[in-house]
């Protein structure tokens, strides 16, 4: 009986453990849980949502302050279009989270940044083209683009030196959206070294309408391997979506995946960036507590924890501080509900918003609990310590579980 570790993920000659943990913002996947993935010999992601949030976090930088002083003057005034990202801080905001990830890689593994190109920040191209040249600059293995694909992302980065050797790769939930992205940059001469087919069942923001249920990864990617090989593209394609178990791994490797992307094992890892008392939340969960709903203002579906205190929530927009999902004209969706309610209450007390979230701000308060489809099995994968709560795991363990297990067996801590 085959186990993961029976199978390699290649990039031209270069072999790694086939095991990709997937990018989750805002710093939920944790330079610290990119580094161990990195360490054990398989590919890491952090992630650059709200990266100048994420520095002034780790490196004690100021740069969420000090935007929220420039743009203070704005912050009734429903017009956002003037709320513009500093393209030198963004850069050395990247530069930073990058350059100390990469200063403390060991192992044979690599670690990627994950790329959401939804985050608009009020100048879709200016603002991904410099999230992207300081990743190269700072010295990433790779880019992972996802969630809403702008279909001339590479052409962004095409005069960086690093631009051929570097690995790029995109997420894409249907053989369809491949081959507009390969269409569209046909001219560059450079095709994604990887694509990551993710599923109806993953976490974070999905690929399909609220019609997910009808769709299923194993047929998804039947289509995308086939297209890949009738074409002969030679692209590895990872699987991605509710692979829970080694043997769920096992089964597509068999089928022509590369490799496979997984995350919500590791939301329960100490290395994860959730709060502790949130990691309980996901374990606790039940079948029914999980909802896929359309609070995002990205537009697309998101799955979650019923019980997110993101749900209904009607705080201020906080665009001056973040405005991360702002498009190039300054709107968000949530700006509109938002003052639809408050023309409704002006005393701005009692406020709900319950058709959208003020993403950027519920994100980086750990307050919108995304999760993946199966997420209420975690509980089955660790033990209950005396006081009722779960025991967390070392992302060792859980990413050596997915390695070695076999017939759907989870191995539990020591
Ligand atoms: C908590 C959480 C946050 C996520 N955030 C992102 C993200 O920021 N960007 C992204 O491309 N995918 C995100 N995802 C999707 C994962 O990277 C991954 O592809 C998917 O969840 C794999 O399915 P699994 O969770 O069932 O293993 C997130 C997933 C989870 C569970």
């Amino acid at each position: 009986m085959k186990r993961v570790d029976d199978f390699r993920l290649k990039f031209g000659q270069k072999e790694y453990v086939p095991i990709v943990v997937g990018g989750m913002g805002v710093d939920i996947s944790t330079a610290e849980l990119a580094l161990e993935t990195a360490r054990l010999g398989g590919i890491g992601h952090i992630s650059d949502a709200m990266v100048n949030d994420v520095s002034d976090r780790r490196f004690d930088t100021s740069f969420v302050r000090d935007k929220t002083r420039l743009y203070r003057h704005n912050i009734f005034n429903a017009d956002k279009s003037d709320v513009k990202f500093d393209l030198d801080i963004l850069a050395e905001a990247t530069r930073r989270h990058v350059g100390a990830t990469m200063e403390a890689k060991k192992g044979d593994g690599l670690i990627f940044v994950n790329c959401m190109e939804k985050l608009t920040m009020n100048g879709p191209r200016e603002t991904l083209q410099v999230r992207m040249n300081s990743a190269l600059d700072a010295g990433i293995d790779g880019i992972t683009l996802s969630a809403g694909l702008h279909l001339g992302s590479f052409g962004l980065i095409a005069d960086h030196p690093r631009f051929r050797d570097a690995k790029l790769g995109i997420i894409v939930s249907s053989v369809r959206a491949l081959q507009l992205f390969l269409r569209k940059n046909a001219r560059l001469q450079r095709k994604p070294d990887f694509v990551v087919v993710e599923g109806p069942l993953a976490g974070g923001h999905l690929g399909f309408g609220l019609d997910w249920a009808q769709f299923d990864l194993a047929t998804i990617l039947a289509e995308v391997i086939k297209f890949v090989k009738d074409e002969q593209l030679n692209i590895p394609v990872i699987a991605a979506g509710g692979i829970f178990t080694g043997s769920d791994a096992v089964s597509f490797l068999e089928s022509g995946s590369a490799g496979v992307q997984v995350a919500t094992r590791f939301t329960v890892a100490t290395e994860c960036g959730l709060p502790a008392d949130v990691k309980q939340d996901y374990y606790r969960a039940n079948e029914d507590d999980i909802e896929v709903n359309t609070i995002s203002p990205t537009g697309y579906p998101m799955r979650m924890l019923k019980s997110s205190p993101a749900i209904g929530d009607g705080i201020r927009p906080n665009c001056e501080s973040y405005g991360y999902l702002l498009d190039g004209n300054g709107n968000c969706a949530y700006i509109t509900s938002y003052n639809r309610e408050l023309a409704l209450h002006p005393d701005g007390k009692n406020i709900k918003v319950m058709d959208k979230t003020c993403l950027c701000t519920q994100m980086r308060n750990f307050k919108l609990w995304t999760c993946g489809h199966y997420t209420y099995r975690l509980k089955d994968t660790t033990r209950k310590n005396a006081d009722g709560s779960y025991q967390l795991l070392s992302a060792e363990h859980i990413f050596n579980d997915y390695l070695h297990s076999v017939e759907h067996q989870i191995a539990l801590p020591a």
